[in-house]
């Protein structure tokens, strides 16, 4: 809801209440929903600024910075207008939210230079949350460019941490906790991507609660926070300016990607608003609320080294344990026999698939099962029939050697001839092999930004543009697939991508005990149905460590669950294992992917963690607990429940492992469950892994009793 009195616009969700001062360009009040109605009077005069530019006294990082048209980098945007919008109007050109929200539109003009600049707030009051863009005008007879323009701003005062989520390949979304002293804090993206090293999600976190921030991107993103002498701390999120240089025509407008803002009292309920925001405003098409198939992928079960009979027989034991959707992945096309080869050749391998892919697909069909493909359409390979015919679709610096990344390069995506070959051949492959799901790779990082005619500075938004428009294409064409975004696992995991692809590749780790933490990280700002998560061999091929196939599946029921591994090999008592796991699975499905998600104990750090999913009504919920290990007379592993009805009381039953001699099952009220209970019976786990250390998992089925 938006009100007006005057200049004055509070917006208002279940739980939070935004006042802006239009006309000064300031917001008197961010937080817990205002009971009283007005008397803001007193705060008149605020610090806290929708947006900061540079040429007066704030001396602070600014949100919007030009070289203006009339040559100098000052500029004095003052209020011109405002206008509320009933429905949410469309953000050019780049993948955002939708959905109902009333919209506040401010204008505010640099009269002298002729140009205005825009900020768009949307209520979302079913996810509690705010959308905010801008965008800036050139109304002058005179080029500008643009060198900065952050999607949102927030200024906060008191003792604030920075969380961010970092990591590396393999090793996504740790979480990072550093408390803002004096002076500025980064989180970006130089990478050409939004990178396995540092998610766009980031949160604020002080004594008076949490304000998360989530950008709308998919390339080089930063956010800030600056704490300055008078104690403000200042949040910027949008594009990385790092190389950003726009040039921004006479009557030309530049749109800077959405952000979304919350504000909740604590983690746990600002993640609960950002996956509701997710699944309802941001994930599109037939697959938005619909339950996610059991896959199973050959990759890890046979890398490159496949034929024909080794897939169906993979295919045949999947379709025997339950699952229900079978991909092949890397390896089916061109002359692709490891990966210095084939990129952009996007036609069958007849020997590998044993007569074309249709055949293969069809044959896969015939068992019972849907079928999806790997592909993986931005990269290019040096060793390709496309780089021989056209080696100028690479990017790469004219005169210089172009630095390789697993043996290959990236296509040149700010070039609408690649994109357009890129949507048509990617488009063929789906089309005629009439898959029902899509994994969507993308294998290396930008190095060598360059294209023809395309300014440096320009080059990376519109790589980017590139890859959103091909992405559109492509998946409008394909309204009833499924889509996987991956990007060697989860590092283009962000919101952008998640407005074309339904879930995402989380990691190629899939060590358990690695696992835990990063969809545990990953889960701070997106919901479980977002993260693909699969059980794989044992030892594990990321770490070599072991961990009971048990365990592996809890774990894994943390997001859309798949096997990556060859299922044909198992022994018959494994073979059953699985098949009970994925019926489970299935039984449990809607509750485990559409429920309230919440972490338990903590992933970072301590030796109980895990995961939980409520129902909406809270009758029913699924927890994961494990323990990372066995600590010898110490103390008894506690877990706090969460998300439970306090004044229910609920059945609590272990889910039957066959790791495990017993399945308790005891009962206890929702306040003792959240108040903390001891689980001495996760250390009775039977399996002697050869391997070293495992993690302990047990699965309980909450369900409350009847009155
Ligand atoms: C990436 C993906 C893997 C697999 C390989 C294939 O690493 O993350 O899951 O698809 O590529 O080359």
């Amino acid at each position: 809801m938006i009100r007006r009195k005057g200049n004055i616009f509070r917006l208002e969700t279940p739980s939070t209440t935004l006042v802006i001062k239009a006309d000064t360009a300031e917001y008197l009040y961010y937080g817990k929903k205002l009971a009283s109605g007005g008397g803001f009077e007193a705060l008149y005069g605020s610090p806290r600024k929708l947006f900061s530019q540079y040429g007066g006294t704030d001396y602070s990082e600014s949100s919007v910075l030009v070289e203006n048209t009339d040559g100098g980098m000052s500029t004095a945007f003052a209020f011109s207008k405002c206008k509320i919008w009933a429905e949410k109007p469309e953000t050019e050109g780049l993948p955002s939210s939708y959905g109902e929200g009333k919209t506040l539109e401010l204008k505010y003009t640099d009269a002298a230079a002729k140009v205005s600049f825009f900020l768009y707030y949307t209520v979302f009051e079913d996810s509690d949350v705010i959308a905010v863009s801008s965008k800036l005008y050139n109304g002058a007879k005179k080029e500008l460019y643009i060198r900065r323009l952050a999607s949102v701003q927030l200024d906060l005062f008191g003792k604030y941490s920075f969380v961010t989520f970092e990591g590396d390949w393999a090793r996504e979304r740790q979480k990072v906790v550093r408390s803002v002293g004096r002076g500025i804090f980064y989180n970006d993206s130089k990478k050409g991507i939004s990178s396995h090293e540092r998610n766009p999600f980031v949160m604020a976190e002080g004594e008076d609660g949490v304000y998360a921030v989530n950008l709308v991107y998919s390339g080089n993103h930063k956010e800030l926070m600056e704490c300055c002498e008078s104690g403000r701390v200042r949040l910027l999120s949008g594009i990385n300016d790092f190389m950003f240089r726009w040039k921004l025509s006479p009557g030309e407008t530049f749109t800077a990607p959405e952000a979304v803002i919350c504000y909740a009292p604590t983690e746990d309920e600002a993640s609960l608003r950002m996956h509701a925001f997710v699944s309802e405003h941001i994930v599109r098409g037939k697959w938005k609320k619909k339950e996610r198939p059991v896959l199973v992928n050959n990759w890890e079960g046979t890398y490159f080294g496949f034929d024909r009979e080794r897939i169906l027989k993979i295919a045949a034991a999947a379709k025997e344990a339950g699952a229900e959707l079978f991909v092949l992945d890397d390896g089916w096309f061109g002359k692709r026999d490891d990966d210095t080869s084939s990129l952009g050749d996007w036609y069958d391998n007849e020997v590998k698939t044993g007569g074309g892919l249709a055949s293969l697909a069809d044959a896969v069909r015939a068992m019972g099962l849907d079928f999806g493909i790997w592909v993986e359409p931005e990269m290019i390979s040096e060793d390709s029939d496309l780089y021989r015919a056209h080696p100028n679709f690479a990017m790469k610096v004219p005169g210089r050697e172009p630095t390789r990344m697993r043996n290959q390069l990236c296509l040149n995506l700010a070039d609408e001839k690649v994109q357009n070959y890129v949507v048509r051949v990617i488009s063929d492959v789906i089309a005629r092999s009439g898959a029902s799901y899509v994994k969507w790779d993308y294998n290396r990082a930008v190095t060598d930004p360059f294209g023809k005619n395309v300014p440096q500075g320009e080059y990376f938004h519109r790589y980017i543009l590139g890859y959103y428009r091909i992405a559109s294409k492509i998946t409008k064409k394909f309204p009833f697939v499924l889509f996987e975004g991956c990007a060697g696992g989860g590092g283009r995991f962000d919101l952008g991508s998640l407005c074309y692809f339904q879930q995402y590749w989380t990691s190629d780790d899939t060590d358990a005990r690695e696992r835990l933490k990063i969809q545990s990280g990953t889960s701070y700002g997106y919901p479980q149905t977002a993260m693909g998560a699969h059980v794989s061999a044992c030892p594990n091929h990321q770490t070599g460590d072991g961990n009971p196939l048990e365990t592996r599946f809890n774990v894994a029921c943390g997001g859309t669950l798949g096997y990556e591994m060859d299922l044909s090999v198992l022994s018959d008592e494994e073979k059953r294992t699985v098949a009970r796991q994925i019926a489970f699975y299935k039984e449990h499905r809607k509750l485990l992917q559409f429920g309230d998600f919440y972490r338990l104990g903590e992933a970072f750090g301590e030796n109980i963690a895990g995961f939980m999913t409520v129902s909406k009504d809270k009758n029913t919920a699924i927890a994961v607990v494990c323990a990372s290990k066995q600590v010898i007379g110490g103390e008894l592993p506690y877990v706090r429940f969460k998300g439970l009805n306090p004044s229910a009381v609920y059945e609590v039953t272990a889910r039957e492992q066959s790791n495990y001699r017993s399945a308790p099952s005891f009962t206890a009220g929702g306040d003792v469950l959240m108040g903390g209970i001891p689980l001495r019976d996760i250390y009775e786990d039977t399996e002697k892994t050869q391997y070293g250390g495992r993690l302990y998992s047990r699965l309980y089925i909450l369900k409350k009793c009847k009155a």
